[in-house]
This record gives structure tokens, C-alpha cells and sequence, in this order.
């Protein structure tokens, strides 16, 4: 029987499903009675004893020794602005489609505007298509463009995010964590290595643009990336993989019109945009991305954990010369990853320095530096790491999340933990470009971190049976299943204890 209320006949994983399994989880752990439901933290303030939580439109306060911080990446919408006079056109964020659905499918919503152009406007422009409406796409032309989607199977064969999740993948894409070796060597650092990674990457960034139809002669032409070559490998403004059968023949439909522009104001039911042009919308859907998910701390705190911020003052706060380990780690990948080194060209270029990019300082992506440099293992970040994995990497990060707000983790002296942060922020970059600027961002090598996270374990995160499958069999959750009780098992023959 299919798990959680699912479809037997159809693979596809419901949302449903997931509240469903977590549901069930928090009974069965029995979380539900520690949990408060509707209570959104505004405020987090340290203290003698640990941090101080201030709880919106409440008196309460939340003291606590150790907190994790686990707010994800898609809760707090943006909404950009802009003037609207009269009666305004209704307009929601992407978000909030769910909610919305029911007013958005009534017969008198004929026309709906889409804004932006990553995965929340796909979905948002494929729903509306599939409901009837006319939709105009309105993509703005100074930023990240269109992302780049993989097809579901490769050639109608291979199942896109099984191969990413392969050790052989581990090979193909290029990571900073995974620079030593024979295998890294003979694939990054020879000529006849790169050539095949090269072809890799232009065979299914081929693969991809026919699945879409890029070359068929409609406004699909306008979403293709505006990348110089392999889109799918650096996923500059995110990657998307087709699930649903239709998908591209729904975007194929002449009720969709693209075009790119930026929304200026608004006047009764009529949107302005920058370009002078006028289009009449009853709805506009805004897929403009995700704000700060960090906002509970100032700006100084923010400094201390090693999280972005946008404050010249708070910057000071840190000990770190990171401009000298910045500088270092941007020769460093070009060394040990040439095929980094010369990126692509972009139809819109932005600087990609270390100096445009968001300043994340979390050493494994968990550890606030400002702290641990001071013997502090108060505070902890969760999920800050974007990749095709996230049940398997929120497992592991968890686990060593806790282990290292106890006290069980090794953490090296801050000349290392800052070489290790500015290598991962250098390789980012340089790998996945508008993304990387962003966020520590890791889509395809999700395992090269598992294996890190793994080593400081000390347990064993090559998990295959033979060496054929660690090389080409996908790895699943399932395949770490009972890694909590071997670390326990093997922590306490260390200390003579008996794990219960
Ligand atoms: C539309 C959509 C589809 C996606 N589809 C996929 C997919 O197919 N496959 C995949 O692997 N990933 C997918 N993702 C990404 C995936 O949802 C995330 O990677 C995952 O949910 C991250 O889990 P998390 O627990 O870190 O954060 P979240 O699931 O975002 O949970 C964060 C929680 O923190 C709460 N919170 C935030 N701020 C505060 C605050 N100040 N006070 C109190 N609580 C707060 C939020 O309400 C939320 O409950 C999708 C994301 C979106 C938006
Ligand atoms: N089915 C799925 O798997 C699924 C579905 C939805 C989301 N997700 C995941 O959720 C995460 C977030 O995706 P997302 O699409 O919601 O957000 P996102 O990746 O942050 O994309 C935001 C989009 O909005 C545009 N934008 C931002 N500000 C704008 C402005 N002021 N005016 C016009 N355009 C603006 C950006 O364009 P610029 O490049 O110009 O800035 C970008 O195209 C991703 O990791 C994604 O993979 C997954």
C-alpha cells in the first residue's frame, strides 16, 4: 500500500502525503504536546543563560540554553512594491495560492498577470493554463531570467534526480568538497576529465531545451535561460525538473503570452509597466522569490552568527580578516576546480565577486562562527543549504546539530573554520553564479556534504553493497537508515556506555 493517503497508481508525492507523514511522525515521537502551534518569533535576544524569544502580537517570552533555528527558505514572502491608484487589481504571492485558489478559479477571473521567473511561476503559469485563464507572464529583463528545467526521465529513460543523486554525479559536478583524490583528479584536473564533464552537461542541457521546446517557434522561445551554454549544470537562476506529464505542452498553449518587462503601477484594472505598455489583469500573481527568514535577530547578532546582513556597522563586529580568506579560497577553487574558473557569459551580467555576494559565515553551514570562537554552542542553523535532498541532508544536519550544541563535535581553530567557509562561499559562487550569490547554494552535491558531515561522525557514508552501485546506484534516505543508532552505538563502545 502507498504510505500517507497516497495514489498507488500515480508516483507523484501530494502535499497531502507530507502533512500526513509528518503528522504521523510528530505522534509517534510524540512531539505534538512540545510543539506551539501559531507562534511566530519576532524577536531573539541572548542572555546570560541562553537566548530570549519575544512571540508576535503576544506578552509571552521563550527562554532557552540552546536554540536551533530552523525557519527554512520559503515562509517569509517578498512582495515587491509598486503604486496602485483606484480599485486594485487583487494580488497575492505565490505563496498563497493554495488560500487563493477557489477566488482565483471563479469564471470572472479571465486574464491573470504572472510576475517572475523561477520554480513558484512555472507551477503558478502551468495551474492558471490548466484553470482556463489567460495568462501574460511579465519577467523583468535586468536579473536571473528563466530557469533551467530538466525533463523528469533523460531520454524517456533515466530518472533525472535518481542520476543526481549517484556518486558518479559526485564526479560531474565540480565541488569543493570533494577536490581530493583520484577520481576528483582524473575528472576536474586532467583535460580529457573536463572534455567529458564539458559534454556531459552540453548532452543534457540539449536533452533538456528539445524536451522543452524551445526551437518550435512560440513564445516558449522567450523562457529559454540566458546563459551562454549548459544551463541545466549552472542552474544561475535555480533548476526545475518537469514532474507532470503536460507540463510543456500546457506552456505551449496560445493563451499564454511572455513577455519581459516590470510591472510599474497599477490604475483600476490596468497594470502600467516600465515600458510604457498597458495590460488589463483581474489577478496578479507575485513568484517574486522569498525574504529574510533571519529577521528574529539585529543586525549586529546577525554579524556574530555569520548570517547576511546588510549593515556597514554590524560587518565590523567580526574578527576575521575575510577580504585575506576571501581572496585566498577565490584562487584556491580555481585551482583545484579549473573547469569553475571561466564562467559563462550571461545575457544580463552582474558582478560575481566575493564582494557581491550575501555574507553566509556558517561553518558545515550550522556552526555561527562569532560564537564558537568564543567557546559559545548556544545557537545552531538548520537548512540553510539548498539541494535536490533535502529529507536526507535535513536528517544528517540535524543530528550533527545537536551533537555539536552538546558538545560532541570537534570544531578547529577559526583559521580553519574560516578557510572552510570561505572556500564553500568561493565555490558557491563560482558553480552556481545569481544562486550562489545568494544562498549556499549545493543543488547537485548534496552527498559530498553528507560524506563531510559523515566524517566528522566518524561513521561510514559509502553505503553500497559493491562498488558498481556506490558508483551507479542512486542514493535514497533509505540507504542512511539507523545512522542515529550507529553513532550511538559507536560513541558509547568509545566512552564504555550502554546506548539504550
Ligand atoms: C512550492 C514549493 C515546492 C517545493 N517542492 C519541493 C520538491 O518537490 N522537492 C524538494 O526537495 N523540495 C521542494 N521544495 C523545497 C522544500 O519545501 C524545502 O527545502 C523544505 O521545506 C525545507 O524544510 P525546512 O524545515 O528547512 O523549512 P520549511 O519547510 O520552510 O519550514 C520552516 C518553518 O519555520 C516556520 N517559521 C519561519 N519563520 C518563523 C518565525 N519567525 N517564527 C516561528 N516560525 C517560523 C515556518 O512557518 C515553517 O513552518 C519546495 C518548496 C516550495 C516553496
Ligand atoms: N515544484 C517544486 O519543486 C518547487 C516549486 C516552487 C518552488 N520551489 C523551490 O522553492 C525555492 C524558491 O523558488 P521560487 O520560484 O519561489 O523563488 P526564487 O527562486 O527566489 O525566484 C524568484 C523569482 O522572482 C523574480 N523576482 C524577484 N524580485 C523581483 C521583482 N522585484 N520584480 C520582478 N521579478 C522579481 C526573480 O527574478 P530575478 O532573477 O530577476 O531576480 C526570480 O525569477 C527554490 O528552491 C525552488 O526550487 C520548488
Amino acid at each position: 500500500m502507498t504510505p500517507y493517503g497516497g495514489d498507488e497508481s500515480d508516483p507523484r508525492v501530494t502535499g497531502d502525503m507530507i502533512h500526513s507523514y509528518l503528522q504521523t511522525y510528530a505522534e509517534k515521537h510524540d512531539l505534538l504536546r512540545r510543539i506551539r502551534f501559531n507562534t511566530f518569533v519576532v524577536g531573539t535576544v541572548q542572555t546570560s543563560s541562553g537566548w530570549r524569544l519575544t512571540i508576535k502580537d503576544s506578552e509571552d517570552v521563550v527562554e532557552t540554553e540552546k536554540l536551533l533555528v530552523a525557519t527554512g527558505v520559503t515562509s517569509i514572502p517578498s512582495m515587491p512594491d509598486f503604486k496602485q491608484t483606484g480599485t486594485a487589481i487583487p494580488r497575492i504571492h505565490s505563496r498563497d495560492l493554495g488560500t487563493f485558489y477557489p477566488a482565483i478559479e471563479d469564471s470572472e477571473v479571465k486574464s491573470v498577470i504572472v510576475v517572475g521567473a523561477a520554480k513558484s511561476a512555472y507551477d503558478a503559469v502551468y495551474l492558471l493554463l490548466k484553470m482556463g485563464k489567460k495568462v501574460t507572464w511579465v519577467i523583468r529583463t535586468e536579473g536571473g531570467g528563466p530557469l533551467s528545467i530538466l525533463p523528469f526521465k533523460i531520454l524517456n529513460t533515466v530518472n533525472a534526480i535518481a542520476f543526481a543523486s549517484t556518486r558518479l554525479m559526485t564526479f560531474l559536478s565540480p565541488s569543493i568538497l570533494n577536490a581530493d583524490g583520484t577520481m576528483p583528479w582524473l575528472f576536474q584536473r586532467t583535460m580529457l576529465g573536463r572534455w567529458c564533464v564539458g559534454r556531459f552537461w552540453d548532452f543534457l542541457d540539449y536533452v533538456s531545451k528539445k524536451h522543452a521546446g524551445y526551437d518550435s517557434g512560440d513564445h516558449v522561445k522567450m523562457l529559454e535561460p540566458e546563459i551562454e551554454r549548459q544551463g541545466v549544470f549552472w542552474a544561475h537562476s535555480g533548476l526545475g525538473v518537469v514532474t507532470l506529464p503536460d507540463f510543456w505542452k500546457t506552456l505551449h498553449d496560445d493563451r499564454l503570452t511572455v513577455i519581459r518587462d516590470e510591472i510599474d503601477e497599477t490604475k483600476e484594472n490596468t497594470a502600467l509597466l516600465k515600458s510604457g505598455k498597458t495590460l488589463n489583469a483581474d489577478y496578479i500573481i507575485m513568484c517574486t522569490g522569498w525574504g529574510d527568514h533571519f529577521a528574529m535577530f539585529d543586525d549586529e547578532n546577525k554579524s556574530k552568527i555569520g548570517l547576511p546582513h546588510h549593515s556597514a556597522s554590524a560587518r565590523e563586529v567580526h574578527v576575521v580578516n575575510w577580504d585575506r580568506f576571501d581572496a585566498m579560497a577565490d584562487e584556491e577553487v580555481n585551482k583545484q576546480l579549473p573547469f569553475l574558473a571561466k564562467p559563462p557569459k550571461l545575457t544580463f551580467q552582474r558582478p560575481l565577486s566575493s564582494g557581491d555576494q550575501e555574507k553566509w559565515r556558517l561553518y558545515r553551514r550550522v556552526v555561527p562562527m562569532g560564537l564558537e570562537e568564543r567557546g559559545d554552542r548556544s545557537l545552531a542553523i538548520l537548512g540553510q543549504i539548498h539541494t535536490v535532498q533535502t529529507p536526507l541532508v535535513s536528517e544528517v544536519q540535524s543530528l550533527w546539530a545537536i551533537l555539536y550544541l552538546e558538545g560532541e563535535i570537534k570544531i578547529p581553530n577559526t583559521e580553519t573554520m574560516a578557510k572552510e567557509v570561505a572556500l564553500w562561499n568561493a565555490w558557491t559562487r563560482k558553480r552556481y553564479l545569481g544562486q550562489g550569490r545568494k544562498f549556499p547554494y549545493s543543488l547537485y552535491d548534496f552527498l559530498p556534504y553528507i560524506d563531510t558531515l559523515f566524517k566528522d561522525l566518524n561513521l561510514k557514508s559509502r553505503r553500497k553493497s559493491n562498488p558498481v552501485s556506490e558508483l551507479l546506484s542512486p542514493y535514497r534516505p533509505d540507504d542512511f537508515n539507523g545512522f542515529v543508532d550507529e553513532y550511538l552505538r559507536k560513541r558509547d563502545a568509545t566512552t564504555g556506555e550502554i546506548s539504550k
